[in-house]
């Protein structure tokens, strides 16, 4: 941990949150806590608490820092709001081998994970996840509480609403806009908008009818 850094309690302790914790301890800070009903198989090394309350209540006890490691969208952005209303510590967390441009913005609770790229001039919004190799290239706006999946690409200034998915290896081209709580399916290459609420697939990406999950 750096030098008189508060220690991290992660929000969750499924699989996202096994990343994150891994992202933290790489780039050398402390994880004090997970929190959350853990999947079975590999224990944690670290304490788990039993929900979130229990992790609000640490974190403002003991002034450390937070971050939410869910997958599911609306559930993080819930909770990175909340964290940041009460005037918790919810800085963006970036791995030690991300590449983020100093003349990008990254909001509260947003994470990018190992391998990642955020270019120059790009604003992220609070709870937002640049997932493991995932590109965002330089001025894209991307909205609070997205997920841009491993491997998936956002090409230069290409907008995406809140609360989206852009799954994994998926491709957003150049200038294209994705709606709010849209759904980009994994391996997807989008060559003209998604409206709000839409799941798109193939190449090039074309509707389907309904919505799907991560
Ligand atoms: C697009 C997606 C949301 C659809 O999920 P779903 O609604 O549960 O869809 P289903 O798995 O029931 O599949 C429905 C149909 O769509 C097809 N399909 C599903 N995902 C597809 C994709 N990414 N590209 C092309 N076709 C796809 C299926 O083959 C199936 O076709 P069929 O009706 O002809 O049999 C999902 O498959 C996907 O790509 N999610 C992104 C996953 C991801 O990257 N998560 C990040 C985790 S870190």
């Amino acid at each position: 941990m750096t030098s008189g850094e508060p220690g991290w309690v992660v929000l969750g302790a499924g699989g996202h949150a096994r990343s994150v914790v891994d992202v933290l301890e790489r780039a050398g800070h402390t994880v004090v806590a997970v929190s959350g009903a853990a999947p079975a198989g590999e224990p944690w090394h670290v304490d788990v608490l039993a929900d979130d309350r229990a992790a609000f209540e640490l974190v403002a006890a003991q002034g450390l820092h937070a971050v939410v490691a869910i997958g599911a969208n609306p559930a993080r952005a819930r909770l990175v709001r909340e964290l940041v209303a009460r005037g918790l510590s919810v800085p963006p967390v970036v791995a030690a081998t991300a590449t983020v441009s100093p003349r990008s913005l990254l909001g509260a609770g947003s994470v990018v994970l190992e391998h990642a790229h955020v270019g120059p001039a790009s604003r992220l919004g609070d709870a937002v996840v640049v997932n493991t190799a995932a590109v965002v290239e330089h001025d894209c706006i991307v909205g609070a509480g997205t997920h841009v999946a491993p491997g998936a690409v956002l090409l230069g200034a290409a907008t995406v609403g809140e609360g989206t998915l852009v799954g994994s290896g998926a491709r957003v081209l150049p200038g294209v806009t994705v709606g709010a709580g849209a759904t980009v399916g994994a391996g997807a290459v989008v060559t003209a908008h998604v409206a709000d609420g839409e799941t798109v697939v193939g190449v090039p990406a074309a509707t389907r009818p309904t919505g799907g999950t991560a």
